[in-house]
């Protein structure tokens, strides 16, 4: 895959600990949802590196008083892609519990892998904050886009996309359709299967997530 000045591939050490026991299919749904919020409360402290709306503080030590710049109130949304994007909220509510959450439900076509939109409901107010666009699976990058183009439809401009596992054919699409947008990924995988699955990945996200199947 080529180089994207928008992408972010993590590939750390400790996340990839936590994707090899959530690929194991032996993995139980609920250590499943709880590695799916481990990673993404690792994933948005580099996430957040860069592009947080800021304030200064005035804050008073024991010995003197000094300015501090924190983190804007109300500044971050949280925007998880139904279903399997649920399980990465909590995530970052570890880290952000006053972040509102807007939806957006999509399925894949199973035929033709296209989105189909059956769900929006966006906070007040979203086109001024940074939005976390959250999904832990990035496979055709049809979801990806489509749930972006809706955002900037909504006026959002600043628009962060986090996936747990990317394919390379999700990244690129993604990387090259919306340049404005960055997109973080923990891990990339090798391709996807004729069913539009990411290999070797670790299934329906959705169905790992939730014990539907
Ligand atoms: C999965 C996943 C993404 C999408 C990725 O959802 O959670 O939203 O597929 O595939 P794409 O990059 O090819 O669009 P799915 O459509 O299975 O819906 P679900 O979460 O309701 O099971
Ligand atoms: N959605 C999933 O849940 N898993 C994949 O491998 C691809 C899309």
């Amino acid at each position: 895959m080529k180089n994207y000045p928008n992408v972010v591939i993590f590939e750390h050490p400790l996340i990839r600990h936590k994707i090899a026991h959530l690929r194991d299919e032996k993995t139980s749904t609920k250590e499943f949802r709880e590695l799916i919020e481990e990673i993404t409360t690792l994933m948005t402290y580099e996430v957040l590196r860069e592009g947080v709306p800021t304030a200064v503080k005035t804050v008073k030590t024991p010995l003197e008083t000094c300015e501090q710049t924190v983190v804007a109130d109300n500044a971050i949304a949280i925007v998880p892609i139904l279903r399997a994007g649920l399980g990465m909220v909590s995530g970052i509510h570890t880290l952000f519990p006053a972040a509102r959450v807007g939806h957006i439900g999509m399925y894949r076509d199973e035929e033709t892998l296209e989105p189909k939109e059956y769900y929006c409901k966006l906070p007040d107010g979203i086109e001024d904050k940074l939005v976390l666009l959250v999904d832990p699976m990035l496979a055709t990058g049809g979801s990806a886009c489509d749930a972006i183009a809706l955002l900037k439809k909504r006026g959002c401009k600043n628009i962060k996309f986090m996936a747990i596992i990317g394919a390379p054919e999700g990244v690129s699409k993604v990387a090259e359709t919306y340049p404005d947008v960055n997109v973080y990924v923990s891990t990339l995988d090798r391709q996807l299967n004729e069913n539009g699955y990411i290999l070797p990945g670790l299934g329906d996200a959705g169905d790992r997530l939730f014990g539907t199947k």
